[in-house]
């Protein structure tokens, strides 16, 4: 099929009242990406040579999250079929193909939309193509009725349907495809005098068979036409998203331990014999090379883990974490904005921002990179080999330099010359007996107020 003469057109004006928000429906996150651009996505590998988006309210909205889409304004929402009508000015002189999509169906599949487009060429006769499916429970889903010889003679909505109509089992999905050089022309064709009132993009079958165009129907599975009209929805796309992201890391030779438990980016990258304990969150933007462990309760998000690095457990990695080959970062220690060369330890308890730790360096428990004086982000500089003791403060900007010592409990302000010991803190004094003495006399005070009473 030529995809350069085929017009991708989504429909996107419904008032989605049911989802609640001020955000626009097709632009709530399903593995923290739009879904509107999950769709985009396959649109994108169809390679239409037009894409256009029928919006109502919230329109600028979407423009701004997707700025390459022709966008058309359906002021009024007056039915599926009037969504599509407006855009007839837009598509003025496209005779090739529209494919009909909906914002919120977003994981329907290239296969798909390939099968509907091959259905529609696979016979001159044929005008149009419904895209059908038969739900576990048709509930309120437009029915197909097929004619004695299993064409598709018309489309019913279920608020005008029949009782034998409403007992059919297949049903109509919204998507299809329509031979543009007639579209506009059928469409002026169809009345409003229906149950809901609207205009009915539905009705074109019957309108086209009465022309004497076929209509041909192909079938989806459910969950490929599964539309989200509320946050349960919502939670079930996101449900369906994350088993599919855990079976294809499953199946690229990741380890997860309890895989309901993990849950990925769209856009999460994950190498060979990557190992995720139970109970792991990816943001987006985390890149794990091969061999890297993830150990329970981490958090990551923006972050890069090089080859055979270990995370956590309870460890959380922010943007522009990026931990080299070998390194080890233990419970309760956050990196923000940190390159961390390999074999590299930060084991216990601390803030590691704005950073740079040379390879092989080690960060005693507890100890924090000060960064921030309330307005401004500074550096701190670590050499390779360097060791941090324990509770010491950073503040930056400052470097130690390779090979240097800072001792526990010290507040460095000032660099750290290589192989270099600091020590900034105040200098022990013992006071022989004190303890000793401090508790006799505390006793005997306390006994002789006893007496007393
Ligand atoms: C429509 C179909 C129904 C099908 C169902 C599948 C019609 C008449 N009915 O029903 O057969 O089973 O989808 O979910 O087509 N939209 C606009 N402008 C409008 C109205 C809708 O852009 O004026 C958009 C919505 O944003 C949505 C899509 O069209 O993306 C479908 O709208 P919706 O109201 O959900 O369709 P239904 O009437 O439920
Ligand atoms: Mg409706």
């Amino acid at each position: 099929m030529p995809a350069h003469n085929i017009a991708a057109l989504i429909l996107a004006a419904g008032k989605g009242t049911r989802m609640k928000s001020d955000l626009h429906k097709v632009l709530h996150p399903v593995g923290g990406k739009p879904m509107l651009h999950h769709l985009l996505d396959t649109v994108v590998a169809l390679a239409p040579a037009r894409t256009l988006l029928v919006a109502g309210a919230g329109r600028e909205q979407v423009a701004a999250a997707a700025p390459g889409l022709e966008i058309v304004t359906q002021a009024e929402q007056l039915g599926t079929g009037h969504a599509v009508m407006v855009a007839r000015e837009a598509l003025a002189g496209h005779t090739g193909d529209v494919i009909v999509l909906y914002g919120d169906v977003p994981f329907i599949p290239l296969s798909v939309m390939q099968a509907m487009l091959e259905a529609r060429h696979a016979a001159p006769e044929v005008g149009l193509v419904v895209l059908g499916f038969r739900p576990a429970d048709p509930g309120r889903y437009g029915r197909l009725v097929q004619a004695e010889d299993g064409s598709l003679e018309r489309i019913v909505e279920y608020k005008d349907a029949t009782d034998d109509e409403r007992a059919i089992g297949l049903c109509n999905s919204g998507m299809m495809v329509i031979d543009g050089s007639r579209l506009f022309g059928w469409l002026s064709a169809i009345r409003n005098d229906n149950a809901a009132g609207e205009y009915y993009l539905t009705d074109l079958v019957a309108v086209a068979r009465a022309e004497g165009r076929a209509v041909a129907v192909v079938e989806a599975a459910e969950a490929d036409v599964l539309g989200i009209n509320s946050r349960a929805d919502l939670a079930a796309a996101e449900r369906a998203f994350q088993a599919r992201k855990r079976a294809e890391a499953m199946d690229a030779g990741v380890t997860l331990t309890d895989p309901d438990t993990v849950f990925f980016s769209h856009d999460t990258v994950l190498g060979r014999d990557v190992s995720i304990e139970p109970n792991v969150f990816f943001g987006p933007g985390v890149t794990l090379e091969d061999g890297v462990t993830i150990k329970a309760f981490s958090h990551l998000e923006g972050a890069t883990v090089r080859k055979d690095a270990s995370i956590g457990p309870f460890a959380r990695l922010r943007p522009a974490a990026d931990i080299g080959a070998g390194s080890k970062i233990g419970n309760f220690v956050e990196i923000k904005k940190a390159r961390l060369e390999d074999g590299v330890k930060v084991s216990h308890l601390s803030y590691i921002g704005d950073a740079f730790i040379g390879a092989d360096a080690n960060i005693g428990a507890g100890t924090i990179t000060c960064n921030y004086d309330g307005f401004l982000k500074f550096e701190t500089r670590i050499g390779a080999g360097a060791f941090i003791g324990s509770n010491s403060a950073l503040v930056a900007p400052v470097t130690v330099g390779d090979g240097a010592m800072v001792a526990a409990g010290s507040v460095i302000t000032e660099d750290v010359a290589p192989d270099a010991l600091a020590i900034a803190r105040g200098r022990q004094a013992s006071s022989e007996g004190f303890a000793k003495n401090f508790r006799e006399t505390q006793a005997a005070k306390k006994a002789e107020l006893k007496k007393g009473k």
